[in-house]
């Protein structure tokens, strides 16, 4: 049978969690979607209406198709975690079954089990401030968003996670390089991300042959990154100094994702790939 991919952290057709939602649709696996609650209902709407249909386009002509799209906010664990001004807030009122166990149980009930997670999600309240400037809660949302989120949801979907399944997260350079304007605690939280992919995969691995990697990818101009706000600098700063000169575009961070939690990567695990046209290996612009 084919593969079973839920995907968590799609809620347009601009970021990467599309595109490797279509990348793992032309290679035949069937998607399941997880969308931030308070973007479901515009994300449901644009679908239903026809949107994205155009960006919904396979290479064989036919039409991605979610299965299912799950509300989902991977800062809460369970139900008792939801502070009550969450919980009566209108935009997550309408939804249901949304902290990472209830997915799991959900998932579970409609459809068993799973071969693929895929984490393209982050948040960062503060990201806009340096680091020096950040506070303790605006940090620690970060981790929690950013980086606890994939710790979680493999917790949770482990049991629901075929044997040799794969998992794959998003990460970024600024985990390791001075990125100066990636603030309040982002580089921390992909520091943290890109750590807890290696030790995940040693324990994910011995426990049920299951694979953590995670991808590192170049500046896309996706709707987290323009809230940052110099997406477009960095996208004009890799073009000039890349060793690839060309714009990288969500479909081949999608093409290697496809490629990571397929069998033919079947012996990478813990690993951090660059999808960034090479411009991690650069020691001076030019
Ligand atoms: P995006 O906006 O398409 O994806 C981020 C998603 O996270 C959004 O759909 C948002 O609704 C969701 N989200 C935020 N908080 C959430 C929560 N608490 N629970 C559930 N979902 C939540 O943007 P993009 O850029 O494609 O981001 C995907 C991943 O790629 C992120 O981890 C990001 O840090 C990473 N990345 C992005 C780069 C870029 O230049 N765009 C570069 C390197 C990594």
């Amino acid at each position: 049978r084919g593969k079973r991919a839920f995907i968590a952290g799609v809620a347009d057709d601009n970021g990467y969690g599309w595109a490797i939602a279509k990348a793992l649709a032309a290679a035949g696996a069937e998607i399941l979607v997880g969308t931030w609650v308070p973007a479901l209902n515009i994300f449901e709407t644009s679908l239903r209406r026809g949107k994205f249909d155009d960006s919904r386009r396979l290479p064989n002509g036919s039409l991605m198709e979610i299965a299912k799209v799950y509300p989902l906010d991977a800062v809460f664990d369970s139900l008792e975690d939801v502070p009550d001004d969450i919980k009566s807030n209108k935009r997550y009122s309408g939804s249901s079954n949304w902290t990472v166990t209830e997915v799991a149980e959900s998932i579970k009930n409609d459809f068993g089990s799973i071969d693929i997670l895929v984490h393209s999600l982050a948040n960062g309240p503060e990201v806009t401030k340096p680091l020096l400037e950040t506070s303790r809660k605006g940090y620690l949302a970060a981790l929690s968003a950013s980086s606890y989120s994939f710790i979680s949801l493999l917790q949770h979907f482990l049991p629901i996670i075929n044997p040799g399944g794969a998992t794959i997260s998003l990460t970024y350079i600024a985990s390791e390089r001075i990125i100066p304007g990636y603030g309040g605690g982002m580089s921390s939280a992909k520091a943290a991300l890109e750590s807890d992919t290696r030790v995940l995969a040693f324990e994910a691995g011995r426990k049920k042959q299951i694979r953590v990697n995670a991808i590192s990818a170049g500046p896309l101009g996706s709707r987290a990154a323009k809230a940052i706000g110099f997406i477009e600098k960095m996208i004009e700063y890799s073009y000039a100094n890349a060793p690839l000169q060309k714009e990288l575009s969500a479909d081949e961070v999608g093409a290697a994702a496809a490629f990571l939690v397929s069998p033919l990567s079947s012996a990478i695990t813990g690993s951090v790939v660059y999808v960034d046209n090479g411009l991690n290996t650069m020691g001076l612009a030019c």
